[in-house]
């Protein structure tokens, strides 16, 4: 580990006031640019996009709602990471989700049918890109390098691999893949990890809603001796008689052949081999998995790491790595109640493999073999870690509520072996972060409707009611979500128990400071359901004692008020507040609760940039030096469509009169206009 000197650590700029403006605001000082849009041609041969709905070739394009990004710094042979390279690297990046009617000329077209050419155009608007980046000179303009031969699209059709423990397993077998190894693609990426042997990790998170399940189903496997399959498929919310995000299984393909819209059909199809090879009944097994992409590499198949297990995964962000330890890497499962996890390898770290140039198979190194765990947080402030082991507790065949048969049955249905073991149920785990210099980690818990005055506890300790100001009926529940964190015990990646308090508590600084803003936020720093998080360059390199973090929010509850933001924090340690006893709004004071609360943000926590309209700000990290800030600003106008939208973000950044300008996700880049690091 590096020895660093140990500075003052100050944030160094003005905050940035709530908005309800159609702009992206920053600090005096900063400047903002517009690098990637929803549209932009990757290859040269494909068109500028007109952004009028007549677009197509997704494929090579960016796609829609750009979310979770890796910068990896790109040598000047242009082939190999150089992770000092802050003039040229690769942009990988989520496209979580899609603005459906924005991509069409009218809008999406009525009828029971889908079109096939709309179908295609939204299938192909998910995944993610892998993007060369160059900035002109040092203090000169960032622009992505269309045509670069490492421009890549990875899209819900892209041909995969699994690894890991669950590769060849019976759930596994489908149509496209009878052995179980391969997969197709990746759908609803949400946030990623950046791996020190430089290569990225995105997350499959609500690829649930993208599956019809016809009526009938339900009674079809079970009479076909597949009732376990019912009770997974429910515990995933993927229950009988829905159609499915966006209805592609309707789409008839040109193709005959061609199986790309009938595959979001998991119903049975009578006749078919009862083993998901003929049918599509499997596919919802092959999606909920963390995925690995080698960036420098555009013709390798991504690896689905089916050891990190099947949730709806948000993120999976790697802890300190330290010579002769085996490395930690967290992850949250974003649904109301829900829990927390942690991967350990089998292998302990070997600083070699960051320099090494087989990176994929150093990801087999490192996440196909090792141990799941899922977080049970204690009032008295101490926590453990549960192991999904198979053989070990409830998680055997005599389970009465899912017997399962071997460990791969354990990590296709995480959730369900998280359940036996009594890990606790959270207020919707978002992002993972680890703090470099204390190896602290943290879980953005967004926010929880479903929370009650009833089921309250210290780690989830609010449930109240928020009105709204602009109409709009009062929220109820864990309204603003909270800031969980922990620090391992003895500071190490393999512990299996740890400490934990709550960093800070999402509020509006009008709102009830004994029992609702208990974070005592003010009007420099309330924010509202923390989603995105990042912790920025580590100390010998910002020359600060502690680095900065980044803290991003998705939010409805709060946009009565202000768009959604990103705030810079200086966060401090577990235990550097104190106990607080919290009276619910909603059960009075038989529904307290004692918790641990962080110290007071205050000055160390500040708001730094302000989105646009309907957007959510997700995505963020640097260029090695931290002079240049990539940030993503998904779905603005997302409550609008074609013909009436409700943003004209990015246009409006520059100012420009464009009237009716359909909205567009996009990545940004800030930078200080001094040249200096951003933030401090
Ligand atoms: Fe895609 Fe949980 O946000
Ligand atoms: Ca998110
Ligand atoms: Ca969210
Ligand atoms: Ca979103």
């Amino acid at each position: 580990e590096t020895t660093v000197t140990l500075m003052p650590t100050m944030l160094g700029f003005t905050a940035v006031p709530k908005s309800l403006a159609d702009v992206v605001a920053v600090p005096a000082g900063y400047s903002v640019s517009v690098l990637y849009r929803l549209g932009d041609p990757i290859s040269g041969s494909v068109p500028a996009y007109a952004n009028n709905g007549t677009d197509t070739n997704f494929a090579q394009r960016a796609g829609d709602h750009h979310d979770g990004m890796s910068y990896f710094g790109l040598s000047a042979s242009g082939t190999a990471p150089d992770p000092t390279s802050s003039l040229r690297g690769l942009l990988a990046m989520n496209h979580e989700n899609i603005t459906e009617s924005y991509l069409h000329p009218n809008g999406v077209t009525a009828g029971a049918v889908r079109l096939a050419s709309e179908a295609i155009k939204e299938i192909e608007a998910h995944g993610v890109s892998v993007i060369e980046v160059a900035r002109a000179s040092a203090t000169g303009a960032w622009s992505y390098t269309q045509g670069s031969t490492l421009n890549r699209r990875v899209t819900p059709n892209t041909p995969m691999t699994f690894s890991g423990p669950v590769r060849g397993n019976a759930m596994l077998r489908t149509r496209q893949s009878p052995d179980g190894t391969a997969g197709r693609g990746t759908i609803n990426n949400c946030a990623n990890g950046t791996m020190p042997w430089h290569t990225y990790l995105t997350c499959e998170e609500n690829w649930a809603g993208y599956f019809r399940r016809d009526t009938g189903d339900v009674a079809a496997r079970t009479a076909a001796g597949r009732a376990k399959e019912n009770v997974s498929l429910a515990r995933y919310g993927i229950g009988q008689g829905r159609a499915g995000n966006y209805a592609w299984s309707t789409a008839v393909p040109t193709d005959a052949t061609s199986t790309v819209f009938a595959r979001w059909n998991a119903t049975i199809v009578p006749g078919m081999p009862n083993d998901g090879t003929g049918d599509f009944s499997h596919e919802p097994f092959t999606f909920g998995w963390v995925v690995e992409i080698d960036p420098f590499d555009p013709a390798a198949a991504p690896r689905k790491r089916t050891a990190l297990g099947r949730m709806n995964h948000e993120g999976c962000e790697v802890g300190r790595t330290i010579a002769g330890v085996k490395p930690a890497f967290y992850m949250g499962d974003d649904a109301q109640n829900e829990y927390i996890y942690k991967f350990v390898s089998a292998t302990p770290w070997s600083a070699a493999d960051a320099t090494a140039t087989n990176r994929l198979a150093i990801g087999d190194k490192y996440l196909d073999a090792g141990t799941l765990y899922v977080a049970k947080f204690n009032a008295d402030g101490s926590g453990q870690w549960l192991p999904l082991v198979f053989g070990q507790g409830p998680l055997t065949s005599a389970n009465a509520t899912y017997p399962f048969a071997d460990q791969a049955d354990v990590l296709v249905n995480a959730r369900l072996a998280a359940d036996a073991l009594g890990a606790t149920p959270m207020d919707r785990p978002e992002w993972t972060a680890v703090n470099p210099a204390t190896g602290e980690m943290y879980c953005t818990l967004t926010n929880n409707a479903s929370r009650s005055a009833g089921r309250v506890d210290a780690a989830n300790p609010r449930a109240y009611t928020d009105p709204k100001t602009d109409g709009r009926a009062a929220s109820t529940g864990n309204v603003n979500g909270h800031v969980i964190r922990l620090r391992e015990t003895a500071d190490t990646s393999e512990a299996t128990t740890f400490a934990w308090d709550i960093y800070a508590f999402g509020a509006g600084s009008d709102l009830d400071p004994n029992n609702i803003n208990l974070s005592q936020l003010d009007a420099t720093n309330d924010f509202s359901s923390p989603d995105g998080m990042w912790f920025g360059l580590p100390s010998n390199v910002t020359g600060q004692a502690t680095p900065l973090l980044w803290l991003q929010t998705d939010d409805g509850s709060y946009t009565d008020v202000t768009n959604c933001m990103m705030l810079a924090a200086i966060p401090g340690t577990v235990g550097d507040g104190g106990t607080r006893t919290v009276v619910n709004s909603l059960g009075g004071a038989s529904s307290s609760a004692v918790t641990r609360i962080g110290k007071t943000p205050g000055t160390t926590l500040r708001r730094f940039l302000v989105g646009p309209k309907q957007c959510e700000i997700t995505g963020i990290h640097s260029t090695p030096d931290g002079k240049s800030l990539f940030v993503n600003i998904q779905h603005p106008g997302e409550g609008g469509g074609a013909g009436n939208n409700t943003s004209s973000w990015p246009y409006t950044q520059t100012g420009a009169a464009t009237g009716s300008a359909r909205p567009r996700s996009a990545t940004i880049v800030i930078t200080k206009d001094d040249g200096g690091v951003v933030g401090i």
